[in-house]
């Protein structure tokens, strides 16, 4: 199917997304959101990204005016959120955490109820024109509920670029899809970038995902930013290669060890990974000369290091500080 031209929008200038110091308690009280900060530039996709009970749909909701934040300011498209909820409502598309479909109507009719809530103009064409852009002009027909969840995200994704948002808001949209399914649909937000130009917020917990699709990630723990930048340099401060040793038993002897080599160390419950700066023959011939079997590992793995590992190391530190000296910087 040819472009949709009348789709086409430049990346204006500018930030698509100012979040500035925000925070949110909700009753009981419970600290979803603890002062983030951060832009998004127009045209950009940018991953929230973080373990359930992060913040990030707390964080989503306040964007899409949902949540009303507690403190701090959030401008969306150029517009305040509490100033001026409407004009973001007309500026953004989102895809919800839970799905908004209706089973019973077909891929096209759901298109069609949006697009007249919406008032969308040219909306036949339009329509026809997401369909093909999401993969979907043959079930187009199909009552939803017999659509796989592969197929439902993808249709949300329509449904949310339906009213030609210039940012749109994804919220887990991989979550509870098999691994191809999420790699699809993965891609066709790439392409809806590429062809669209539309600015694109996402969540995931998905980390090693996201560090395929984001052009720029901030990572969330607790309602804070651990880490933000290109997923790629966020890797390579850390380290290129990482070995992981499956234990069975005791680490201390190995910790011990490890202590003042190169690298970063991350305890985990039965295992330790060592990130490293090294080639993968290097940190395998290290590791590799050490007495493992003394040592209680049961096994070596090495492999290429990951915006989890990052998550990791900045995560396990924090929270174990009995283990800090050994997940602490010594490269
Ligand atoms: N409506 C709510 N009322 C009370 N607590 C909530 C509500 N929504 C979320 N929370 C709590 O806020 C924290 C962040 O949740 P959420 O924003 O959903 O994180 P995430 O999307 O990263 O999993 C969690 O501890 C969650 O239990
Ligand atoms: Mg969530």
């Amino acid at each position: 199917m040819r472009a949709d031209t009348h789709a086409i929008r430049l990346p204006h200038s500018g930030d698509a997304v100012l979040v500035c110091d925000l925070t949110k308690t909700y009753p009981g009280p419970v600290q979803a959101v603890r002062g983030l900060s951060f832009r998004v530039g127009a045209g950009e996709i940018f991953g929230l990204l973080g373990p359930n009970g992060a913040g990030k749909t707390t964080t989503v909701g306040i964007l899409t005016t949902l949540v009303r934040p507690t403190s701090g300011t959030a401008m969306v498209g150029g517009h305040d959120v509490l100033g001026d909820p409407l004009a973001v409502r007309r500026s953004i598309g989102v895809v919800f955490q839970d799905s908004v479909l209706d089973n019973d109507f077909t891929g096209a009719q759901n298109l069609w109820l949006h697009a007249r809530l919406w008032r969308v103009p040219d909306a036949q064409r339009r329509i026809s024109s997401l369909l093909g852009a999401v993969g979907l002009s043959e079930r187009a027909d199909d009552v939803v509920w017999t659509y796989s969840g592969g197929m439902r995200r993808r249709l949300e994704i329509a449904r949310a670029l339906l009213a030609d948002p210039c940012v749109m808001f994804l919220d887990e949209p991989t979550l509870g899809l098999d691994p191809i399914a999420r790699r699809d649909l993965w891609q066709v937000v790439r392409a809806l970038r590429e062809r669209h130009g539309v600015t694109i917020v996402l969540s995931t917990h998905y980390l090693e995902e996201a560090q395929e699709v984001c052009d720029r990630v901030a990572i969330v723990d607790q309602g804070r930013i651990v880490a933000e930048g290109r997923p790629a340099e966020l890797v390579d401060r850390l380290g290129s290669e990482v070995a992981e040793l499956v234990l069975d038993g005791d680490a201390t002897q190995l910790l011990a060890a490890l202590d003042g080599q190169p690298g970063h160390v991350i305890r985990a419950s039965s295992s330790v990974s060592i990130v490293s700066p090294e080639s993968r023959q290097e940190l395998t011939d290290r590791i590799g000369a050490l007495p493992l079997a003394e040592l209680n590992v049961v096994r070596m793995t090495v492999r290429p290091a990951t915006l989890n590992d990052v998550f990791l190391h900045l995560t396990v530190t924090r929270d174990r500080p009995d283990l800090a000296s050994a997940a602490g910087s010594r490269a």
